[in-house]
């Protein structure tokens, strides 16, 4: 902070209205008077801090930076005096008391079997509002569930009568060693499910040997995840593009002086999904007039969090903007959110390392398809029209979107994916036991790839090769199984309205 000057919380206190509205977060002092009716989040919930430390409330769902990226420097007045402000009482409900029970009622990790289980146990004792966004995917979450239903559609042909005493599924992506081919990839705000954030994954990325791809949006600080990697362990970054491109420059500069291994730009998100789950979680909480009202800056701010901390993504952005990005840097560039082959052709021909065939987790355009069948088609076509062979060395398919068995990523590799990324297990699985639920995941991952490297005949990752695998009716677009019953009973069906006076009585 440019200010240094020292305020006492007494001085703080005396600034608790609308007219006059200052905040503590993390020691320092913000007069955020101006920017009330413009918070993404409404001004209801600053003003109940008002004059008051924030910290604890703004923690989980801002980025570190979020505050000193939007005020003013002369609203970002100075220090606050330890110990001296003013503490605001945590009333503790009937429903965060019955939470806070459940939590206690986890079953112990040695239970959780597989990647669904966490979801489970994480639905049950993870904060509505967090599971809400996590959760969430766009409009009719169509997407979200063909993510997970299409690897149903895609059946193994096994090998018999080959040794497979040793099996061993490590791999390299993009050049570096990993011990699976898969990686945690970016999502947002962490500290929304536990307290420790994305650190939670770069720990239990570090033990496993893993590779953790960093959010732009991470509640952690990028610093901190890096300083808390192991030495020698691999970290990528995500990007969401800023319209102010100088600070996109020196974002993307500074985390390649700080080690990062490759960028992953984010390019299926020129404007945020509707996320209802999420939407309604926000109209249940606050006062409706509150939430309608719009900024100064035109944007609706019933939409969300999560929609309004990204508005600052770059809707512009577009092809001819891949030069520019490899001027800044020397990283491997690689597109997330590819979702046909004429654009990973693009990637191709522009120099790109790769593309990461995605459709954000369902979050994003509902009715996109899903990686896994979007990669048959990019592999047939640059096959065709440049000759490529994939796994490819020079360009890379990832896949990401409904991975939760270690049989998803084989198929995925089988297929030409180098590697597949996964989302929302591993959210749940910190959400749900921190640390040691990320690790748990890894653990239940590595067991189900041991046995099923044995069970397909396939010693090693080479080894799995398109005829493992019968995926003729990947794209058509139907169910193998009505209903997974594992994914179907955590999978929460989409809310109707509901009339507010009733709701509150229940
Ligand atoms: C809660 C949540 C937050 C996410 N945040 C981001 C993000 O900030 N940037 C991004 O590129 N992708 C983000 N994603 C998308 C993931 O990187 C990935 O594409 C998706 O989660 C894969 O699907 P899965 O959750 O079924 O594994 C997010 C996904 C979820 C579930």
């Amino acid at each position: 902070m440019a200010n240094k000057q020292v305020i006492s919380g007494k001085e703080v206190a005396k600034h608790n209205t609308r007219e006059s509205c200052w905040i503590i977060v993390h020691g320092k002092v913000y007069d955020v008077t101006d920017f009330l009716d413009d918070h993404p989040g409404g001004s209801k919930i600053i003003l109940k801090y008002a004059g008051k430390d924030a910290t604890e409330e703004y923690d989980p769902i801002h980025p570190p930076d979020a505050i000193t990226t939007h005020l003013p420097v002369e609203k970002q007045l100075g220090l606050l005096e330890p110990d001296t402000a003013e503490k605001v009482e945590v009333i503790i409900t009937d429903t965060e008391k019955a939470r806070l029970e459940r939590v206690s009622r986890r079953p112990p990790l040695s239970e959780v079997l597989n990647l669904h289980d966490f979801e489970a146990v994480a639905k049950l004792v993870m904060p509505e509002k967090a599971w809400a966004y996590y959760s969430s995917a766009a409009d009719d979450e169509i997407t979200n569930r063909e993510n997970h239903a299409a690897y149903h559609r895609v059946w193994f042909r096994p090998r018999v009568m080959i040794d497979v005493t040793t099996v061993d599924w490590s791999t390299t992506v993009l050049g570096h060693r990993t011990s699976m081919p898969i990686y945690i990839t970016a999502t947002a705000l962490g500290k929304l499910g536990h307290p420790d954030g994305e650190l939670n994954f770069t720990r239990g990325a570090a033990k496993h040997n893993i590779i953790q791809m960093i959010p732009t949006l991470a509640s952690c600080s990028f610093d901190e995840l890096v300083d808390a990697a192991q030495p020698g362990q691999v970290q990528f970054l995500q990007l969401y593009v800023n319209k102010d491109r100088d600070m996109t420059k020196r974002i993307v500069q500074h985390a390649e002086k700080r080690g990062i291994k490759a960028l992953f730009i984010t390019v299926d998100a020129p404007q945020l999904g509707r996320r209802e789950k999420d939407m309604r979680q926000k109209f249940d909480a606050e006062d409706p007039s509150e939430v309608k009202k719009t900024g100064s800056d035109g944007v609706d701010r019933s939409q969300g969090a999560a929609r309004a901390i990204s508005s600052f993504i770059d809707p512009g952005l577009q092809w001819s903007d891949i030069p520019w990005f490899k001027g800044i840097t020397n990283m491997p560039l690689i597109l997330k959110g590819v979702q046909r082959w004429e654009d990973a052709l693009k990637a191709y021909d522009l120099g790109l390392a790769g593309v990461v065939l995605s459709n954000h987790g369902g979050r994003q355009l509902d009715f996109a398809r899903s990686g896994i069948e979007v990669l048959v088609e990019v592999v047939n076509q640059l096959g065709k029209r440049r000759g490529l062979k994939f796994p490819n060395e020079k360009f890379q398919l990832f896949v990401d979107g409904g991975v939760r068995r270690a049989t998803d990523v084989i198929k995925a590799v089988a297929l030409g994916a180098t590697a597949v990324g996964i989302g929302r297990p591993f959210l749940y699985a910190h959400s749900a036991y921190g640390q040691e639920g990320v690790e748990h995941a890894l653990q239940v991952l590595r067991d189900e790839f041991e046995m099923n490297m044995r069970l397909i005949g396939a010693p090693t990752i080479k080894d799995i090769v398109p005829d493992m695998v019968d995926a003729s009716h990947l794209g058509a677009h139907i169910v193998a199984v009505p209903e997974d019953r594992l994914y179907g009973a955590n999978y929460d069906s989409m809310q109707s309205a509901s009339l507010r006076e009733i709701k509150a009585k229940l």
